[in-house]
């Protein structure tokens, strides 16, 4: 963990390197926001006006794509991005220079698994895909939850389901090949988590913490074929990712996937889309 030890190393089978995969970070990052407007969306509905509100708190916001995003769906808000890691937050101010938010936008070292650093009451605290990592996340929903001003919002963005980026009658799909690409990475991950980390009972974890009107779906967002390039760098190393995960796929698979990948890298697939989802759960600390 960048020489910042913090407890994770018990963890089954293998650590993060957040740093080394801070590339991907901003890949993924980038994938997301169509998310991030919906989300924003739907807390506006909730009664959060985007104009008023004055302090967003992004926890684990690595290299801080959706952090600098946050700031512009909140024209008015400091945006505090906190992170474990200084290079990764490095990252984060150079995003933020370049594109003029650097008033607004802060980075601050933090560890969601200790006491936090004062921040100042926050209209909104973003947790997306970070809490699964913690080895305690009730005690870190409540860190969160204390972060928060009376009436201010939690969003908490875990594991959707798994992508879908080609019909059904396409072999790789008709022949289950995407299938158990998917399962054997997702057993993977699982296998590096704590338990129970993927499809966890979150709405549980923030009523515990205090919080209330908790909602909890399912939001989805699509890139239509032919893939733009951002999507189109995102499927190919899901792919490949997902195939340095599956240690147990048959070989005809791999083959198939292997071939798979090289054609949308280089061009000689243009059918592939890509519908995915993540679980964004909602709550509010009481007034
Ligand atoms: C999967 S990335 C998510 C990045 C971003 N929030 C997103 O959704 O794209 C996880 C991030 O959380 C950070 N992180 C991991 N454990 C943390 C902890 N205990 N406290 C603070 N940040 C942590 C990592 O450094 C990394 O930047």
């Amino acid at each position: 963990m960048g020489g910042h030890g913090h407890g994770h190393h018990h963890h089954h089978g293998g650590d993060f390197d957040w740093e080394a995969m801070a590339d991907k970070l901003e890949v993924d990052g980038a994938f997301v926001l169509p998310l991030v407007g919906s989300v924003v969306g739907d807390l506006t509905e909730a009664g959060h006006d985007p104009a008023s509100v004055a302090h967003v708190v992004d926890v684990g916001c690595g290299p801080g794509v959706v952090t600098c995003a946050l700031a512009e769906h909140f024209q008015a808000a400091t945006v505090t991005g906190l992170d474990t890691s200084a290079e990764l937050l490095s990252r984060l101010r150079l995003r933020a220079g370049e594109s003029g938010l650097d008033t607004r936008v802060h980075g601050v070292v933090g560890d969601l698994e200790q006491d936090l650093p004062q921040l100042g009451p926050a209209d909104i605290v973003w947790a997306s895909m970070v809490v699964h990592h913690v080895d305690d996340p009730a005690a870190t929903l409540h860190r969160l939850c204390g972060l928060l001003r009376p009436g201010g919002a939690l969003v908490l963005i875990e594991f959707g389901g798994n992508p879908r980026v080609l019909p059904d009658h396409d072999p790789l799909v008709a022949r289950g090949t995407w299938q158990r690409l998917e399962d054997a990475a997702t057993a993977s991950l699982e296998r590096r988590l704590e338990p129970g980390m993927i499809g966890r009972d979150w709405s549980s974890d923030l009523t515990g913490a205090g919080l209330t009107d908790v909602t909890d779906r399912f939001v989805a967002f699509r890139y239509e074929a032919p893939l733009e390039d951002l999507p189109r760098r995102w499927l190919v190393r899901h792919v490949r990712r997902g195939l340095g995960m599956a240690e147990a796929l048959p070989a005809d698979d791999t083959a198939a996937l292997v071939a798979f990948a090289a054609a949308v890298e280089n061009g000689d697939r243009t059918d592939p889309f890509v519908v995915a989802d993540r679980r964004v759960l909602m709550a509010r600390r009481p007034d």
